[in-house]
């Protein structure tokens, strides 16, 4: 990418260098950088590839597809991760990763500009473009980018697939920038793509926003974050999943789970 930055939709977004030498953007209109300094590329395998359990479940004889949503599509690493770990093994096993951008031109841009366009391009993946979505298809693999604001979007899914969701990527930007992504009326629309084994990994550890997670339903544990982050969060809706000392102390905490349209103050 040699482009420093460039103006989107939503305003200017400035390239940031990370620690792992690949490149991430910071947003003005949310003034948050899409990722952690430490570094883009890791972060992303760390906290979804890993975090959700990508390998494990395209691995596994109980699933016939593999189905992942991501919350905030930006530079495509998400997607980009994924394909590029899934395609070294033998397996032809189909994915579908769903994503989401309300910024529609940072969309044209990632997919014509970014590394990632480099190695769709690479690939002769085949790009279209439609109402609700960008479409993306290359051998096992297909790529959906949902357009526009994902809290009205979200029942797009179900034109895109029957099959319900086995790993969530959660990275909007953070509470504070992008509140009613992290809210209890969020995951309860969520929910009903979910399998109930699905995980959903984030980077946050905020106390409200696990709040959140419990009162629609779901399971959750703390893993170790990324870089010099201490916490992140992980969830399920099957209750095998959950940390009983972590949901004890997440029940027992004197705070309201994040709610739709309240007041930035976390
Ligand atoms: C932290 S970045 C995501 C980084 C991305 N996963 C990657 O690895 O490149 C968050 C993204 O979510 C998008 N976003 C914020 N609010 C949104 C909304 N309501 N609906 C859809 N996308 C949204 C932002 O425009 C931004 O591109």
């Amino acid at each position: 990418m040699k482009i420093k930055e460039f103006i989107g939709d939503l305003g200017h977004y400035q390239v940031v260098k990370t620690e792992d030498g690949h490149e991430t953007l910071k947003s003005e209109y949310f003034d948050e950088a899409c990722h952690s300094t430490s570094g883009a590329w890791e972060e992303t395998k760390y906290n979804y590839f890993e975090g959700t359990k990508v390998l494990e479940k395209y691995c596994s004889d109980e699933i016939l597809e593999l189905t992942i949503f991501e919350v905030g599509f930006a530079l495509g690493l998400g997607p980009h991760v994924v394909f590029n770990e899934l395609e070294k093994l033998n397996i032809k096993k189909k994915v579908t990763f769903i994503s989401c951008e309300l910024d529609l031109s940072f969309i044209k841009w990632t997919l014509n500009k970014s590394h990632f366009s480099e190695y769709l391009k690479s690939k002769n993946a085949k790009i279209t473009e439609s109402k609700n979505y960008f479409e993306v298809h290359w051998k096992n693999f297909s790529l959906f980018i949902i357009k526009g604001d994902i809290e009205n979007t979200m029942d797009v899914i179900s034109l895109i697939t029957d099959n319900k969701i086995d790993c969530v990527f959660h990275d909007p930007f953070s509470p504070n920038k992008n509140p009613n992504l992290w809210t209890v009326e969020f995951f309860n629309h969520l929910k009903i793509f979910l399998k109930n084994d699905v995980i959903l990994s984030t980077y946050s550890s905020a106390v409200r926003f696990r709040k959140a997670l419990l009162k629609s339903g779901f399971y959750i544990r703390a893993r170790k974050g990324f870089g010099r982050k201490r916490t992140m969060t992980l969830a399920s809706l099957d209750s095998t999943f959950a940390d009983q000392e972590v949901m004890k102390q997440v029940e027992n905490a004197n705070v309201e789970p994040f709610i739709k349209n309240e007041m930035k103050d976390e």
